[in-house]
């Protein structure tokens, strides 16, 4: 059994632990790479994939739940007029040079994703702006179109995991085995 799918069994086992009423862990059956189930979302999914190990994949999709994580509460944070929880969630959506060195990294091998990526980050800066000028709607505006960013980004990019050869190949670094090889 692959790491995914044992990932997945061991996934299974725990959601089935509280519920008497699911069948158990045995009954299902995860679709693996050998039985084709990546390879045939990958088909169906037709977004410009985003290669990335699969370290870096998991660290953006960690990412990528603190963003909404971080949305949600602005939101809650606009409901009540707290304008500086507004901006302490504003914050980590905002840029920063960390931030922009991970954006960079991540589209390594994905050209026009950093870009995106980066004009997201500066447009959420603007929901701190608003925040700190106490303008409610502006920062409900900054937030649509910073929404806009996500939902724009999300509709072109998905994630690819590679190996470590194949990460090398998009990342312009020769692969161990192609030293020599005379290409
Ligand atoms: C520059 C591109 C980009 C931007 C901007 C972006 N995302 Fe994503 N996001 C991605 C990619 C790529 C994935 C992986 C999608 C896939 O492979 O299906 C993803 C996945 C996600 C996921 C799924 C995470 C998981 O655990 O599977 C969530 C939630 C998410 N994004 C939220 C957001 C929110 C909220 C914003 C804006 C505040 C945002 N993203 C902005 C590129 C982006």
């Amino acid at each position: 059994m692959n790491r995914l799918a044992l990932a997945l069994a061991l996934a299974l086992v725990a959601c089935n632990k509280d519920s008497s009423a699911r069948p158990p862990a045995a009954a299902a059956t995860p679709v693996t790479a050998a039985t084709g189930g990546p390879a045939a979302l990958d088909a169906l999914d037709k977004r410009t994939p985003v290669p990335l190990l699969p370290m870096m994949a998991d660290h953006q999709k960690r990412n990528m739940r603190d963003h909404l994580l971080a949305v949600q509460q602005i939101v809650a944070a606009v409901a009540v007029d707290d304008f500086a929880g507004i901006e302490q969630a504003a914050s980590r959506i905002g840029f920063s040079e960390p931030m922009g060195q991970m954006c960079e990294h991540m589209g390594t091998g994905a050209p026009g994703f950093t870009e995106l990526a980066l004009a997201f980050h500066h447009q959420a800066d603007r929901i701190t702006v608003a925040a700190r000028a106490g303008d409610k709607v502006g920062v409900l505006a900054e937030l649509g179109t910073t929404l806009q960013a996500c939902t724009g980004c999300h509709e072109q990019w998905k994630q690819q995991v590679v190996d470590e050869a194949g990460w090398q190949r998009v990342a312009g670094a020769p692969p161990p085995m192609a030293h020599g090889a005379g290409h």
